[in-house]
């Protein structure tokens, strides 16, 4: 049996989380209301201690809770929290870091996983705000379903519809469902991101790598079960939970953490490092008649350096990001570096800084093209791929 804590935000939709526990009790479920203050208005906490079979929390001053139960105690008893409705002014409070009721607090104390099911208006949703307070929450690990979309008790048409009980159980579920931790005991590290080089203490040398598609691979792979160090360029980014990140500027201090990170089981090298780095001046470079000429020396090859190392990791894997000639490219890029496995990625489109890619595997044993995916769907399935490979027999 799971333990689900259910804090009913306040909207209309409040009515569908009366159908919704009653969904998750039939699974098997246990289910504990927090009713806010504005979901009070729309159900009442009968309804759902009915529904629910047990005692509906309302106020954080409820002191005579305080002494039987504890807020922190009350967030982290459960498996799952879930917000259900998420309304815009919850998701706002959630994203902000807000604890000025039972729920947000709740919502800030707890340790365990938290998934938001949104409803709203229309406008309200596509809000910029709205919008930007969703990206924060997913950044920070909370799992945000995408609205239905449909006619509105408001009269209004479009994305905002609280996501039918059904489907809200079903994603609670998939939240719920025990991932296999098929890496534990494994030490993977990963590169990503950018470097800088500097030119002078104010200008530096970069590229347009995000780091996305990296930070999502150490995410995926400490999913499931692998100790991950995230050995980043300067990127803005959230560090992925379960992820120990040491920061970088330039290729030269990315290539002595790797050094520093070892021994691991297998690396990921998906940084884009300089090639070149610039005979730095130690003052701003003033600006004169000529333009000055930069000096560039070849930065070391961190992937190359590693796949030759006394303590290579097990399994070593680059990416190649080219514009043209991809796959030729790419099986070179194998061979020449002596890694194991090759991530090439076509970069002549939106990749950089974009939510998809299409990638190519290429193994001793061949080319494997995957379909257009989200970075998140290339990492999990790239971590599945690096578990499958160190549990072959060495
Ligand atoms: O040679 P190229 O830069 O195309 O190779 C890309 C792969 O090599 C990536 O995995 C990248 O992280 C790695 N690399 C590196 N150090 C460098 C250059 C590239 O680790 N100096």
């Amino acid at each position: 049996m799971k333990r689900v804590l259910l804090i009913v935000g306040g909207g209309i939709a409040a009515y569908k989380a009366c159908e919704l526990i009653r969904l998750l009790r039939k699974r098997g479920h246990a289910v504990r209301c927090v009713l806010t203050e504005g979901g009070s208005h729309f159900v009442t906490p009968m309804t759902l201690a009915a529904l629910s079979e047990d005692k509906v929390y309302t106020s954080l001053w409820d002191l005579k809770d305080e002494a039987e139960m504890g807020h922190i105690q009350l967030s982290r008893e459960a498996d799952l929290v879930v917000v259900a409705p998420a309304t815009a002014d919850l998701l706002a409070r959630m994203a902000a870091g807000v604890a000025d009721d039972l729920a947000t607090t709740l919502l800030l104390a707890t340790d365990k996983p938290v998934l938001a099911a949104p409803a709203m208006n229309v406008r309200m949703w596509s809000h910029a705000a709205t919008q930007r307070n969703v990206a924060t929450l997913r950044g920070d690990g909370v799992t945000v379903l995408e609205p239905d979309e449909g006619a509105m008790a408001c009269g209004e048409y479009g994305a905002g519809r609280l996501p039918e009980p059904d489907a809200v159980a079903a994603a609670i579920d998939r939240a719920l469902a025990p991932v296999e931790r098929r890496l534990s005991g494994k030490h993977v590290l990963v590169t990503a991101g950018p470097t800088h080089e500097p030119i002078d203490p104010v200008r530096y040398l970069a590229n347009r790598s995000s780091g996305r598609q990296g930070f999502a691979i150490a995410g995926a792979l400490a999913d499931i079960g692998a100790r991950v160090t995230l050995v980043s360029g300067p990127v803005t980014l959230p560090t992925p939970s379960g992820v120990t990140r040491v920061d970088v500027e330039t290729a030269k201090q990315m290539a002595e953490a790797v050094e520093r990170a070892l021994p691991a089981d297998a690396a990921v090298m998906v940084a884009a490092v300089a090639d070149w780095r610039v005979d730095a001046a130690p003052q701003k470079v003033k600006k004169g008649s000529a333009p000055p000429a930069l000096v560039l020396t070849e930065n070391p090859d961190i992937l190359a350096g590693l796949a030759r190392h006394p303590s290579r990791p097990r399994l070593v894997v680059g990416f190649a990001a080219e514009t043209e000639q991809v796959l030729e490219y790419a099986a070179a890029k194998r061979v020449r570096k002596g890694v194991d496995w090759i991530v090439a990625n076509d970069v002549s489109g939106d990749v950089m800084g974009g939510d998809a890619n299409t990638v190519h595997l290429v193994t001793a044993n061949g080319i494997e093209s995957w379909e257009r995916l989200p970075k998140s769907t290339v990492a999990a399935r790239l971590a599945e791929r690096i578990a499958d490979a160190l549990e072959e027999p060495s």
